[in-house]
């Protein structure tokens, strides 16, 4: 499995923003919204061109364009703060949703919602800022992966080793981009450093 940690000086100064316990919600979405952008843009350097001749104003020439979009599936909840970079990138993209919740005690995922455009032949793009012990990310992998997309390719803000190394297993062929590979998981199985939980600081539910 390919792991691409994008190390954009411009990724790293959003990174700093979405680490700062500081950072209120509003501007937490702006930086998310913002490294998003990069990260997709990396992430979909190898789409597929098609050749067509037009005319430009002066002569016919040859020009490249996309053959299609890809379709992007953000995971609920934290994936849906990527989703607008991705579509303003790819305003055309047909969307998924997989709908997970990681159990804080176990902390296994539970799926509470999946509908996915046809993929067949597509190339799909899965959006959760964090990968931590990698079950969520496992599990919305298999669920896109099952409905034979032509490559998928993880987008994470954020990844701990032990999900990389559990990807790695489970989807082998899978590149993840992330702009962070941080240290290790604590006993809650929160990334460390990290950014705390991406979730309620997207939409401001932290408790007090
Ligand atoms: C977060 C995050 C991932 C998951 C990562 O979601 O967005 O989906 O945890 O943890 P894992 O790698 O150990 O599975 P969470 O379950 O907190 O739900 P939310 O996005 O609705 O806040
Ligand atoms: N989910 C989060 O939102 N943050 C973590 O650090 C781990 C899982």
């Amino acid at each position: 499995m390919a792991l691409i940690v994008v190390d954009h000086p411009l990724a790293q100064h959003l990174m700093a923003t979405l680490r700062d316990r500081t950072t209120p919600a509003h501007l937490y979405r702006a930086a998310c919204t913002e490294l998003s952008r990069l990260l997709i843009f990396e992430a979909t350097r190898g789409l597929p061109l098609t050749e067509r001749r037009i005319h430009t104003p002066l002569e016919e020439t040859t020009v490249r364009q996309l053959v299609a979009p890809p379709a992007v599936v953000p995971v609920l909840r934290a994936g849906l703060g990527m989703l607008g970079a991705a579509l303003e990138l790819f305003p055309d993209a047909p969307v998924g949703f997989v709908g997970l919740r990681r159990d804080e005690h176990n902390f296994t995922p539970a799926r509470y919602y999946c509908k996915l455009p046809p993929l067949a032949g597509r190339d799909a793009l899965c959006l959760d800022p964090m990968i931590a012990t990698g079950g969520s990310a496992e599990e919305a992998l298999k669920l896109i992966q099952a409905e034979g997309p032509r490559s998928l390719t993880m987008v994470a803000v954020v990844a701990a080793p032990e999900g990389i190394d559990r990807l790695a297993k489970a989807h082998p062929g899978v590149a993840v981009f992330c702009a962070a590979l941080d240290r290790e998981l604590n006993a809650r199985r929160y990334i460390l450093p990290g950014v705390g939980d991406f979730g309620d600081r997207l939409y401001g539910t932290e408790e007090a």
